[in-house]
């Protein structure tokens, strides 16, 4: 059991779906999926919606990412109806899965988009959104970064320095046209989480930090090119606690008062994203609680609110398939070499983070199957660092289908072709459809633009 503690000061028991063993971790894939709405168990064969993974894998083959349409829309739904009773704008963070298909489908929702690079605005435009629903994040904008959004018409430019806010009035004069910018501000709070995803601390290289934010709005508010809309802060990714969100929101109100007294108005405030999910063991706040805990200060400002949620809109509709290639027990450990590897799905490696394997069929007696032992779940890459999981206890064998949990997020997008391996292909279900939404790359496209060298 976990434990959370809610805004409210209510404890709220988590009920653990795993068992930890002197040989490994035990998760309890029946109990695993009643947390994860696309996906269950029926006559003991995996599905995700209404289609077998078996079919998918079948199909499409592996390594291959799945997605449930549904599931996307039901948590992009639980952010706008939390937040019916305030003007707002989810703005989908786009570099938690950038798949045209996901973004088609969260545009015809009505989403929103945050994006941090040329490439993710043209996508998002690719995908049917208008440009001017989405806020461009990101520390190292270019002269082209910033012509190519004003010329799409984006909505708000998150600044993240005084040198990008010059070139952005120098742009947009060259334009001839009025830039709209809010200033991300750097709280300094800590978000609690994994250093690598922590953003909102002095040490971190992003925003601009709460000292500085009057004294740059009013350099901003005197450039000729710029039209400052809002003021945004991004603290952090996978956040289950509130508390740190509510922090961050008291220094921005803190900010916005005196900016008000100083004459500067603003028309939004921008939250950023952050928002955690449950991968295995983990008790987030939900996003009812998350809303609860904000709406009222929100509330009190009168001013449109922004999010940038991107893990939690994707991560648990995401699943990633991969087959059992080799096991190799030993006398130390066991070893299952599976076809995707750290290329694939790199977030084990990058931030120890643990995510659920499930098998595609289950065994008959779960935990005491025979034939249960602890696998290191691997890639096929020359780095010890190749791994997915370490220590979970399954009962397998070579040419059975997995499903990792939880990647929907982080999954493809960070994927990459380290030992020149293709990545994997992409398919998104609804109800009992399934489509191919990226093609598995062939190995020949992986060298088609290198050039030999001439003598
Ligand atoms: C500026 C910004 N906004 C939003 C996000 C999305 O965060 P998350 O996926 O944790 O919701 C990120 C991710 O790091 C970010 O850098």
């Amino acid at each position: 059991m976990s434990h959370s503690e809610l805004p409210t000061g209510e404890s709220v028991t988590v009920e653990s779906v795993t068992t930890q063993t002197e040989q490994g971790l035990y998760v309890d894939p029946k109990a695993l999926t009643n947390h994860l709405p696309a996906l269950h168990y029926c006559d003991e064969a995996l599905y995700i919606e209404q289609v077998s993974i078996e079919t998918i894998a079948k199909q499409y083959g592996t390594p291959c990412y799945v997605y449930s349409k549904q599931a996307i829309l039901d948590v992009y739904q639980a952010y706008a109806n939390s937040f019916a009773s305030l003007d707002h704008q989810i703005c989908y963070a786009v570099k938690a899965n950038s798949n045209l298909a996901v973004l088609s489908v969260l545009a015809q929702a009505g989403a929103g988009f945050d994006i941090v690079s040329r490439g993710e605005l043209m996508r998002v435009v690719a995908a049917g959104a208008e440009a001017s629903r989405v806020v461009f994040s990101g520390v190292g904008k270019t002269y082209g970064d910033i012509e190519y959004a004003l010329t799409q018409g984006i909505g708000c430019f998150n600044v993240e320095s005084i040198s990008e806010l010059t070139l952005i009035n120098e742009v947009a004069q060259t334009l001839d046209k009025s830039a709209p910018i809010s200033l991300r501000v750097n709280p300094n709070v800590d978000a609690k989480t994994h250093p690598y995803i922590s953003t909102g601390l002095k040490d971190n290289k992003f925003g601009i930090t709460h000292e500085d934010a009057l004294a740059v709005y009013q350099q901003a508010a005197a450039l000729s090119h710029i039209d400052i809309v809002g003021i945004d802060c991004h603290i952090g990714s996978q956040l289950t606690e509130v508390e740190p969100f509510v922090a961050a929101l008291d220094k921005l109100i803190e900010l916005i008062h005196s900016l008000r007294e100083h004459g500067i108005e603003l028309r939004h405030i921008d939250l950023g994203g952050g928002l955690g999910v449950r991968y295995i063991d983990e008790s987030p706040v939900s996003i009812e609680e998350f809303a609860a805990a904000l709406l009222p200060k929100l509330s009190a400002l009168g001013l449109t609110v922004f999010f940038e949620p991107g893990r939690s809109i994707v991560a648990n509709a995401g699943v990633l398939l991969t087959k059992v290639d080799v096991l190799k027990p030993t006398a130390h450990k066991n070893f299952a070499i599976v076809d995707a590897a750290m290329n694939d799905l790199i977030r084990p490696a990058l931030y120890q983070a643990e995510m659920a394997v499930i098998p595609n069929v289950l065994p008959n007696a779960g935990l005491d199957t025979n034939g249960t032992k602890a696998w290191d779940i691997v890639g096929a890459i020359c780095e010890t660092g190749d791994f997915l999981a370490k220590d979970r206890l399954l009962s397998l064998a070579e040419g059975d289908i997995l499903a990792i949990t939880g990647a929907g997020a982080y999954g493809f997008t960070m994927s990459s072709n380290y030992n020149s391996r293709p990545r994997a292909s992409e398919v998104m279900v609804s109800e009992d459809r399934h489509q191919l939404i990226r093609k598995r790359e062939t190995i020949e496209s992986l060298y088609a633009d290198e050039i030999l060298w001439q003598d």
